[in-house]
């Protein structure tokens, strides 16, 4: 059935992923940024689509459309973009959430919150399933991400208990891709970036930390997934690659795979920063019947690709 559906943050990293995949089912999309770390380039694809409309917005400010379904991705995702302003994250994060949620309860619509793997800190239990309540620092450089995700949570559970309207909130766990900004600081894009120059790759602490990465097709498919379900299920859902790698690992392979001669340099760990993570995502196979086909080798072939590197150079998988 043909919906109308509002994407925040659509011309972001994910958000322009899931706005092409929309209007790929035949959705009508209206895509709302303030260009705050998104670009039109990321909508150069569908900008002339008939069924595409974007509008430049701030969702710290109501917005009165009308819609059927809501995807609120609006918050900056990156360390270095959400620290910037941290006031504006929180703001994005909370008010965001309540104008959105506002809205939902107004024309009837269903929305989903991305929600992050950030709520759960630095966890004490390793993989992350969703009944686990997080370690958070309150007042650290990190805060006003991880605590704005977890109050936006909250309202989100809140307007559930109060109006009963029908909510969803995915946790997502670090996800990669074409798209990524080449200075957002996030490990895959910089380590990319860095191969590519011939430039050292920085592994801050000794490397042995981990993360799990999905690659943005499987993370979209997730997230369509969640917003299909019956109006009983809200989550809060893992969606990520439980493929765990140490960011030693990952600068490995990242050479391997451009070819680069770049040497590894070790600088100190940033403060808050978690030593693993992991989502345990048996919930989501349950509900959604969803998990993560992109490999490490083709999901990095692709992103690679996008930032410049030549397929040739890519060993033993085609970035088709
Ligand atoms: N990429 C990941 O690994 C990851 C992991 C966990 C959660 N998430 C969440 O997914 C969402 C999208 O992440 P992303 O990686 O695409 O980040 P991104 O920074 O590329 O995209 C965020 C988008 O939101 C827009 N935006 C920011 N503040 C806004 C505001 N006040 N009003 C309107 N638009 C605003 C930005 O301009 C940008 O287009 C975010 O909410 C993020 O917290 C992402």
């Amino acid at each position: 059935m043909k919906r109308r559906i509002l994407v925040t943050g659509g011309a972001g990293f994910l958000g322009s992923f899931l706005c092409e995949r929309l209007l790929k089912d035949g959705h009508e999309v209206l895509c709302v940024d303030n260009f705050y770390t998104g670009s039109r380039d990321n909508l150069r694809s569908i900008a002339a689509h008939p069924n595409f409309e974007l509008i430049r917005h701030d969702v710290c400010f109501p917005l009165y459309v009308e819609i059927d379904q809501i995807y609120n991705l609006a918050c900056p995702a990156s360390p270095i973009h959400y620290q910037h302003d941290p006031v504006q994250t929180t703001k994005t994060s909370v008010v965001g959430a309540i104008n959105m949620l506002g809205l939902a309860k107004r024309t009837g619509a269903r929305v989903l919150q991305a929600s992050t793997s950030e709520i759960y800190g630095d966890p004490e239990v390793h993989p992350q399933t969703e009944d686990y309540w997080g370690r958070v620092n309150p007042i650290g450089r990190r805060s006003c991400y991880d605590e704005g995700k977890r109050c936006a949570e909250t309202l989100f559970f809140d307007y559930r208990r109060q109006h009963n309207m029908p909510m969803k909130v995915a946790r997502i766990f670090n996800t990669y891709g074409p798209r990524m900004r080449p200075d957002d600081g996030r490990v895959v894009s910089n380590f990319i970036v860095q191969a590519l120059n011939g430039d050292p790759i920085t592994i801050y602490g000794d490397g042995s930390q981990t993360r799990s990465f999905c690659y943005v097709d499987d993370l979209i498919e997730g997230l369509v997934k969640l917003m299909a379900t019956s109006d009983d299920v809200t989550g809060p859902v893992n969606l990520g690659n439980p493929a765990e790698m140490t960011m030693r690992e990952l600068a490995g392979l990242v050479i391997q795979m451009t070819g680069s001669k770049s040497e590894i340099v070790y600088k100190p760990l940033p403060s808050d920063d978690p030593r693993q993570r992991r989502p345990d995502i048996t919930l989501a196979k349950q509900l959604l019947d969803w998990e993560p086909q992109v490999t490490p080798r083709v999901g990095l072939a692709k992103t690679i690709a996008y930032f410049g590197g030549k397929p040739a150079n890519v060993v033993g998988v085609s970035a088709a």
